[in-house]
């Protein structure tokens, strides 16, 4: 099944959280975490985040480094990925700023949620009609719609659900993890990886590709491990050299 490639990216606690349990915007890691963050948005087709996620933040990361915005061009991908939201419910608030931000908006959602979402300007609406749970999101019928709008690669950006949806069926292929040196606790607080949790013999194999040290954080990459069924990635050219760029195994240290 062809499918966008899935790179998640998340910066996380020492403790192994990537919020506080109120729901508040993730602002812990430093200016080079920022910096990475843009780097591996620059490298994508689409963004996408949880519902809870733009509740948080009310905007998306928009790519403003000259030298990224050149290599896009060179590559000839827009200058800003398409940003998508996967809500459910489609209820948002129109002051957001992402609304009036510069961007390209796609809307991953229901047949409920589409209606709840008229109001908002968004250029894409992908709706998921197939699910036996009206309320969640059917990827695999979506994968397609993806392949239509030129989504090769997309960077994940959290939150914790919508994560653990995308890896309930297997369909995250690399994880970059920031670890940042603070304490959060708290048993509300989201993690990288929420929803119902796996049994520890189900746990999902990662191969680690690269680890990096910058002043206090821990850059970590991983490739995950699929089992031969699981569907096949297609990655463009374009995809397919950063990988090459990004290095594969054994694991490097940057
Ligand atoms: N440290 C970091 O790098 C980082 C990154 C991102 C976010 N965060 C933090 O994480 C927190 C939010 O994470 P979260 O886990 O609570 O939420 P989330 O994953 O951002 O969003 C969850 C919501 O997304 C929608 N959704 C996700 N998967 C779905 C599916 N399969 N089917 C239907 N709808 C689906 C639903 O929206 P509806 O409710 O609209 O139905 C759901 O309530 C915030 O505090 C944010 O600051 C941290």
């Amino acid at each position: 099944m062809m499918r966008p490639k899935i790179v998640v990216v998340l910066a996380m606690s020492a403790d192994g959280k990537i919020s506080d349990g109120s729901g508040s915007p993730a602002r812990f890691g430093s200016a080079a975490d920022r910096a990475h963050l843009e780097t591996q948005i620059a490298q994508a087709d689409g963004v996408l985040m949880g519902a809870n996620t733009l509740r948080a933040y009310h905007t998306s990361l928009t790519l403003r480094d000259p030298r990224l915005l050149d290599q896009r061009a060179a590559r000839d991908q827009a200058s800003q990925p398409l940003h998508f939201i996967c809500s459910g419910s489609g209820q948002f608030e129109p002051a957001w700023r992402f609304f009036s931000q510069p961007i390209s908006r796609g809307l991953i959602t229901t047949s409920q949620g589409a209606l709840n979402a008229q109001a908002y300007d968004f250029d894409h609406v992908l709706i998921s009609s197939t699910s036996t749970d009206s309320s969640e999101i059917g990827w695999t019928e979506l994968w397609p719609q993806f392949q239509n709008l030129g989504i090769h690669r997309l960077a994940v950006l959290g939150g914790g659900e919508l994560v653990a949806s995308l890896g309930a069926i297997a369909a995250i292929d690399e994880l970059w993890l920031t670890v940042c040196p603070c304490l959060i606790g708290g048993r509300a607080a989201p993690t990288p990886y929420d929803g119902v949790g796996k049994l520890l013999k189900e746990t999902q194999s990662l191969e680690l590709l690269s680890h990096r040290i910058e002043g206090q954080e821990v850059f970590l990459h991983y490739r995950v491990a699929h089992p031969p069924a699981n569907p096949v990635v297609v990655a463009p050219p374009a995809a397919a050299a950063l990988d090459l760029q990004l290095g594969q195994s054994p694991p490097q240290t940057e």
